[in-house]
């Protein structure tokens, strides 16, 4: 079933649909990833999984085509661009905007970075898959669907929670990372390069002129202290006159976002796009 479905793409884009069957194929079509080119599959087998803190590992093509000018225009002044884009699931908005600064030819360096980034696998009658902190974030039986706690079916949740009592494997059979494949291309040839960060306790300390946090430091996913924690990790980890470009994706796909420059040591508001970013008040007065 398996060799047939990863040879005919319509299929593993069905098959891709179906919740109960999704996170089987995650793990058996892992490693056949790199010659998927159904943006479809990709995006349901790569970003559509929760992960423990509430954040999800959603993500698009394309998401902030109208955020790249304005990042650009304020990027202008700095020769040598050093980019942060945190929280970047697959990478592949990241991919985007590399690609766009190529074409404008702007110097610079990118990073990327997600704590979950990763995840660890078990196998066995029933398969695992753990964060890198160790949470179980989905299972499977056989080739059926197991859990899920995303999926608000009261067996699969009742599933979940019992498959989660049982003990954490002292040793994983592999590890898969959900990065999209022109992201491991880039990765492979130097242009972008993947850093460990944990938004809330990383510490980097003043290394790049411009840090985008785009949908991970939502109101509805952290309470504001922890939010404050995470944007002082960030003001530090920024050079002086660094720009800060925070913002939300709202459910009709508008960005909702500010920017921001590092000014001795505070973060300055210089300009929002749409109704700019739910935080704005809680990054004015930190
Ligand atoms: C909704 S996605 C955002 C993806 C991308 N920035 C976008 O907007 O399309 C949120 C991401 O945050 C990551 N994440 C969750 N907690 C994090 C943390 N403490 N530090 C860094 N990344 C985290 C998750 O793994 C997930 O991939």
């Amino acid at each position: 079933m398996i060799k047939i479905a990863l040879k005919n793409i319509r299929l593993l884009e069905k098959i891709s649909k179906i919740p109960v069957l999704k996170h089987f194929f995650i793990l058996k079509i892992s490693e056949n990833f790199p010659e998927i080119k159904s943006e479809l599959v990709l995006n349901k087998f790569y970003g559509d999984i929760w992960v423990n803190d509430k954040t999800s590992k959603k993500t698009e093509k394309n998401r902030f085509s109208d955020l790249n000018i304005p990042s650009f225009e304020l990027m202008k002044e700095n020769k040598n661009c050093i980019i942060h884009d945190i929280a970047v699931s697959n990478g592949i908005s990241s991919n985007d905007f590399n690609k766009f600064l190529l074409k404008k030819k702007k110097k610079h360096e990118f990073y990327i970075s997600d704590k979950f980034a990763e995840i660890k696998i078990k196998k066995g009658f029933i398969t695992k898959a753990y964060d890198n902190e160790n949470n179980l974030i989905f299972a499977y039986a056989g080739c059926f669907y197991a859990a899920d706690k995303n999926i608000f079916f009261p067996l699969t949740v009742l599933l979940f929670k019992l498959i989660q009592k049982t003990e954490v494997p002292e040793k994983f059979d592999y590890n898969l990372l959900l990065l999209h494949p022109e992201v491991l291309k880039k990765m492979k040839k130097n242009e972008i390069k993947f850093i460990n960060c944990d938004v809330f306790k990383t510490d980097i300390s003043e290394k790049f002129t411009f840090v985008r946090a785009m949908n991970i430091l939502n109101l509805g996913y952290f309470n504001e202290k922890k939010i404050k924690t995470a944007v002082a990790n960030i003001k530090k980890s920024m050079k002086e006159n660094a720009v800060l470009l925070v913002g939300r994706t709202n459910a009709k796909k508008i960005n909702n976002a500010s920017f921001f420059r590092k000014q001795n040591n505070k973060l300055v508001h210089l300009k929002d796009i749409n109704e700019g970013s739910e935080i704005k008040n809680i990054i004015l007065n930190l």
